[in-house]
């Protein structure tokens, strides 16, 4: 057989809030650097979204919200897809089967199930557990190879790399007999797989950017605290606010990395800004070590207003015209569509299930 898996490029935003800083500088900037050279496909992921409680406007909202950031980034959606989860039925068809693949066990472990299912997981949703069952399936319909990410979703690919595995050797003879398997090299191994097993891509400066408020926690979406982030719809004045806000500590910046250690707010600041203007936080340091918070903070607001304000106005513009991001994501949907609909062809043969 001379199958190859092309290599593909998906990744996925859930449509929940107003997008952060971490958001665009751990996620969608690097999407929009990996459009250059690989096909891509990029997800407003709807049904992850729906796991927990959302407000029916708000949601088709915020699904908009999200393909205008992608595009307003510089997405180029006449080269690549851009669509919203829902659209295409087969993502939660491939989740169920992989349902039946995954493990309780495996499940039981994820993090991100625990933190937001909090103290009483009793009242969790039956979909925010199996929530990793479906990242699996949105990746794997269309046989993606690399996934950006923050560091946050770490977990979530390993467990998708443990899906595609499982699922290639429970049904290995099935795949082999019907030719629909690529050779792959697991280990040491040669095997005949239909899933590929998914490389992450979580690197650069900005994989984990943290609240301005705590530097030990994630700067998230839903943080109550509204000055805890940076959103894409914040103004130039909100912006210089929450950054003259950050929570620092007294000292002056270090003049070398070591000195962040135990810092975390202060180490927090020098990624943004190097993330910022593709600087190593070290030559970030060269620059401004020695500075005060009360010097560095107002270079920072103005550098984090240069990257984020082009962005946010698009934003706004396109806003202004669902009907075009709509016809965007409908479009979007078809393409994906034919994608989806091939593989699930496949995914019914190899597993038993009548057409
Ligand atoms: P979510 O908002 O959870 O759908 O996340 C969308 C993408 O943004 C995922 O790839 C996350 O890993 C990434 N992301 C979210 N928050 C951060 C953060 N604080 N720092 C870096 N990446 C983040
Ligand atoms: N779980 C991801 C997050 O919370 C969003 C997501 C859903 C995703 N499906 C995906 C990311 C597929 C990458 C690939 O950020």
């Amino acid at each position: 057989m001379s199958n190859e898996i092309p290599q593909r490029v998906f990744s996925g935003v859930q449509p929940t809030g107003n997008l952060t800083l971490g958001n665009y500088l751990g996620a969608i900037r690097r999407f929009v650097a990996l459009q250059e050279h690989h096909s891509c496909i990029y997800c407003v992921v709807d049904l992850h979204a729906i796991t927990i409680a959302q407000d029916p406007r708000e949601l088709m909202d915020a699904t908009r919200s999200v393909a205008a950031a992608y595009i307003a980034a510089g997405i180029d959606v006449s080269k690549h897809i851009v669509f919203n989860q829902s659209r295409v039925h087969q993502h939660a068809e491939l989740a169920w089967v992989f349902n039946c693949i995954a493990r309780m066990g495996w499940l039981s472990r994820m993090t991100q199930f625990k933190e937001k299912a909090g103290k009483d997981r009793e009242k969790a949703s039956v979909g925010l557990f199996s929530y990793p069952t479906l990242m699996a399936a949105d990746i794997l319909l269309y046989r993606g190879t690399h996934v950006p990410v923050g560091d946050d979703q770490k977990q979530h690919l390993e467990l998708t790399r443990d899906i595609a595995q499982k699922f290639n050797n429970d049904f290995s003879d099935r795949i082999a007999e019907l030719g629909l398997g690529v050779e792959m090299e697991i280990g040491r191994e040669i095997v005949n797989g239909y899933f590929p097993l998914t490389e992450p891509l979580i690197e650069g400066p900005a994989t984990r950017i943290m609240s301005l408020r705590d530097g030990t926690k994630k700067m998230s979406k839903s943080d109550p605290s509204d000055m805890s982030r940076i959103n894409l719809t914040d103004t130039e004045d909100d912006i210089a606010k929450k950054i003259r806000k950050a929570k620092t500590d007294p000292e002056p910046l270090p003049s070398e990395v070591e000195g962040l250690e135990n810092r975390p707010e202060a180490a927090n600041l020098v990624s943004i800004f190097g993330a910022l203007t593709d600087k190593e936080p070290g030559t970030v340091l060269q620059e401004y070590g020695g500075k005060p918070f009360s010097e560095f903070k107002p270079i920072l607001a103005e550098v984090a207003i240069d990257a984020i304000t082009p962005i946010t106005s698009e934003m706004r513009r396109l806003s202004a015209d669902p009907a075009y991001i709509d016809s965007v994501l409908a479009n979007g949907g078809e393409q994906a569509s034919a994608i989806a609909a091939e593989t699930m062809r496949d995914v019914r043969d190899i597993v038993g299930l009548l057409a």
